[in-house]
């Protein structure tokens, strides 16, 4: 009996350690241990034995069991690790090669604008602020004196959501202004802010798009006058389109939210078609502005015996396309990756008034 079982378990043995792979070790674990396996064919046998003999027998057995099942647990783990070798080995990836440069991203005109925008502002000392594109009429006509049924109310094509539960009915905002009022309700002067954000109208054609961003300016104190307003927004043209003398030019305008009101126009020249930004004697309207109403500062609770300020609104895809020479409007918002490898900037360069707004 101990004879046959050394027999046994040295053929075993043998049987595990030439085992070439993973499949030809499970046949020899079914050939040994399975249902019909050999040592489960000698444990059948016990049942015949008597007392003293399966007693033996069957401790000897139970230990050839263990070292088989144990021999056949080494040589799967040696087979397992041997495949997850091979299997990363095939898939590895070479970390050194450099980034392929077809792959950069670009930043869009808009985000680029509006980042040197707030970059020339912020070095006057301006803070960026915001406020939700979904307004209410307070703050989006009421407290900025479109009286109710004003026609300048429907001047703006305004988008309208259904009637809310609470009775009112929400707008988007159809300018950044009535970031005015949140922020001359919120903040205590002296105020001195930039609002870029998304507005919307209800139009669509060559220099309309029903979404598009317009930057406010916003400058609340107590001796603040329209020289200020223009110097500000002088030198904004001049940096921001870089000639240094670029002249500015005042035309009385009205705007319900400002007393007096203005739009100011640049220097340019049309020449053969071509538009030029410069001292060339035509001049091109880039934004409207003017001095705080009185109401606007009343509907803020502010007193206008004590506070004035000034304000100033212009569109940011208008400013984009005069200096980059985008002639289509609608083309900003189409998405076309063709578009935007032209016309797109490096993610990275951060504009800068004294680093350059532009490279
Ligand atoms: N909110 C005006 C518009 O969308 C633009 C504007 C004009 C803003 C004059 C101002 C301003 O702050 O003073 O047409």
């Amino acid at each position: 009996m101990t004879d046959n079982i050394d027999q046994l378990r040295a053929e075993l043995l043998a049987a595990v350690t030439g085992a070439s792979d993973a499949p030809a070790l499970e046949e020899v674990r079914v050939t040994a241990l399975g249902k019909k396996g050999r040592i489960t064919g000698l444990m059948k046998d016990l049942g015949a034995m008597a007392p003293e003999q399966r007693k033996a027998f069957g401790q000897q057995l139970n230990v050839l069991k263990d070292e088989i099942a144990a021999a056949l647990d080494v040589r799967k783990r040696h087979f397992d690790s041997a495949a997850l070798d091979a299997r990363l080995a095939s898939e590895s990836m070479d970390v050194t090669l450099p980034v392929r440069p077809e792959a950069r991203g670009t930043l869009h005109p808009i985000s680029q604008t509006m980042d040197e925008v707030a970059a020339i502002f912020g070095q006057m000392g301006f803070e960026v602020a915001d406020g939700p594109d979904i307004e209410d009429d307070f703050h989006n006509f009421t407290a900025l004196n479109f009286p109710p049924g004003h026609p300048a109310r429907e001047m703006h094509d305004t988008f309208f959501l259904p009637q809310a539960e609470d009775g009112q009915r929400y707008l988007l905002r159809t300018h950044t202004s009535p970031v005015q009022i949140r922020t001359m309700m919120t903040q205590k002067p002296p105020i001195r802010v930039i609002i870029p954000g998304r507005t919307y109208r209800c139009d669509y054609d060559m220099t309309h798009t029903p979404m598009f961003h317009q930057v406010e300016l916003l400058v609340i104190d107590t001796e603040t006058n329209m020289s200020h307003l223009r110097g500000c927004l002088q030198e904004f043209v001049r940096t921001y389109f870089g000639v240094d003398d670029l002249t500015t030019r005042f035309r009385p305008s009205f705007f319900p939210f400002t007393e007096p009101s203005a739009e100011m126009d640049i220097g340019c020249s049309r020449k053969n078609g071509e538009l030029k930004i410069g001292n060339y004697g035509d001049w091109l309207e880039i934004l409207g502005c003017g001095m705080v109403h009185p109401n606007v500062l009343k509907a803020c609770g502010l007193d206008p015996e004590v506070y004035q300020g000034f304000a100033a609104g212009m569109g940011i895809e208008r400013i984009a396309m005069l200096k980059y020479g985008i002639p289509d409007l609608r083309t900003f918002f189409e998405s076309d990756l063709r578009w935007l490898r032209h016309y797109g900037f490096a993610a990275l360069d951060i504009p800068s008034v004294t680093g350059g707004l532009t490279r």
